[in-house]
């Protein structure tokens, strides 16, 4: 439980039946959003798939993909509704918790070009960008470049 975002928020593992749940979030804040495949084969696989969960709502979600010297953050969002309270904050600092625990040396992550929002986040949390992923991903007019950010723990 984190008392200093206000009210209780607890975070614990995501299971098949939040997605639905997730989806909804998914469509509503990302253009392009995953598929419910995309989250069930994230939580088949192992990767550490968590949610975040404030006053019995599912409000976020983020997951992290483990090996054994570095952890990849594959997504993090937080329900449109509940975004600018410290919740997205909150999830990432978990899930860098987490990989210290693990034993990663750096977590990485991809941020595209146009995410300002994000990105700020992600600086805020020590992330420094690192490269460009030219033509990463797919946006309203062709293309966009990602920017790949790194936190060396
Ligand atoms: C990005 C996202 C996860 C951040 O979650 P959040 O709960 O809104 O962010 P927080 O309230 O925890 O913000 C933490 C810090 O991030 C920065 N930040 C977050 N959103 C921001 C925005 N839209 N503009 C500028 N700064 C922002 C701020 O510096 C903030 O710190 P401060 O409150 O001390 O100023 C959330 O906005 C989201 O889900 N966005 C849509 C999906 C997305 O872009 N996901 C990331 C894909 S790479």
């Amino acid at each position: 439980m984190n008392a200093a975002l206000g009210s209780a928020v607890t975070i614990r593992a995501m299971m098949l039946p939040d997605i639905d749940r997730i989806i909804l979030i998914e469509r509503e804040i990302f253009l392009f959003p995953w598929s419910p495949g995309n989250f069930a084969d994230s939580i088949k696989s192992g990767y550490y798939c968590r949610v975040l969960v404030q006053e019995k709502v599912l409000a976020g979600y983020g997951i992290m993909m483990l090996s054994p010297e570095e952890a990849h953050v594959l997504t993090l969002g937080v329900a449109s509704d509940r975004q600018g309270r410290g919740l997205g904050k909150c999830m990432l600092q978990h899930l860098i918790d987490y990989a210290r625990t693990q034993g990663a040396k750096s977590v990485f992550l991809d941020v595209r070009d146009s995410n300002h929002g994000a990105a700020q986040l992600y600086q805020r949390m020590g992330f420094q960008q690192i490269a460009i992923r030219k033509d990463y991903y797919p946006a309203m007019c062709g293309r966009e470049n990602a920017r790949v950010m790194q936190l060396p723990l």
